[in-house]
């Protein structure tokens, strides 16, 4: 395990941090709070693959022992554009100085806490931050970024339309897979997310993504043109765009996908 990073080091990373995620002014004792590490347990959401029980009551964070008021707060439907900016602001500040994952907060640059439309009707989740995601502090940014935005412009939608985030806001060394322990550490966060956007719809870009926020290991080949629930929301899972830059030939099933989840909204793309 690293030692903690160093002062300035960590100060810089906080300030960047903070500064993606639209902080502007960090109070004294903001700038001092630490998060202390999560209890090691397992990937959360146990329950498993039921179409339509809600997840959220079992999530990590409902049970996480802390001297911290809890990120979770149920019934947060009704708050206003400007309530969930600076909800999101006030998680992202929290997300900022986070050391729970000690090895990930030790290699970052920054942390990478989400974008777009805090109203957004539907979020896409990826993994992790990669390489440009961690330094720009904005997820999806890189190539699969790019290719993600040609998904969702070819799905009449914009950048700013929808949120998007990862199971990680901090960048794996190596781009690895995020490690159980690091994604029940950061699902306090991503659960926070959901609640202040509270999307009527999810999208899981990739196993990792359904695995994680749905308890599914299934392949996507096993889990797309289904929809689940978590929560509020309706869940649907596509292939990455990663994988889609490995392998083309799935590009049509993920433009199947978003058929699909449009044309449970009600709109018919399959015009295009
Ligand atoms: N891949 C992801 O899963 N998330 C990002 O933000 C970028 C690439
Ligand atoms: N494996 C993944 O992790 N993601 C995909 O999208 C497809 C296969």
């Amino acid at each position: 395990m690293a030692k903690n990073p160093i002062p300035r080091r960590a100060a810089a990373q906080q300030l960047a941090s903070l500064r993606a995620a639209g902080v502007t002014r960090v109070s004294r004792s903001t700038r001092v709070q630490s998060v202390p590490p999560a209890p090691s347990r397992g990937t959360t959401n146990a329950s498993h693959g039921t179409d339509a029980a809600p997840l959220r009551g079992s999530t990590s964070a409902a049970t996480r022992e802390s001297a911290e008021p809890s990120l979770f707060q149920p019934n947060r439907s009704g708050l206003s554009r400007s309530e969930r900016e600076e909800r999101l602001r006030a998680v992202a500040a929290r997300v900022a100085l986070c050391t729970r994952c000690q090895d990930l907060a030790a290699a970052r640059t920054q942390t990478v806490f989400g974008v777009g439309n805090p109203e957004a009707e539907i979020m896409f989740v990826g993994e992790a931050p990669g390489a440009d995601e961690d330094r720009q502090g904005e997820p999806f940014v890189g190539a699969a970024g790019q290719l993600l935005n040609r998904i969702l412009e070819a799905s009449k939608l914009n950048r700013s339309d929808v949120y998007i985030c990862n199971i990680l806001r901090c960048r794996p060394p190596g781009n690895r897979n995020p490690l159980p322990d690091e994604a029940a550490n950061c699902r306090e966060y991503l659960d926070a997310q959901i609640e202040l956007v509270d999307p009527a719809y999810i999208v899981c870009l990739g196993s990792v993504a359904a695995k994680n926020l749905l308890g599914l290991a299934d392949s996507i080949g096993k889990l797309r043109v289904r929809i689940f629930q978590y929560g509020r929301a309706k869940v649907v899972c596509t292939y990455h765009p990663a994988y889609l830059l490995r392998n083309p030939a799935a590009k049509k099933d993920v433009w199947d996908d978003m058929k699909f989840l449009m044309r449970d909204r009600g709109i018919d793309l399959s015009s295009k």
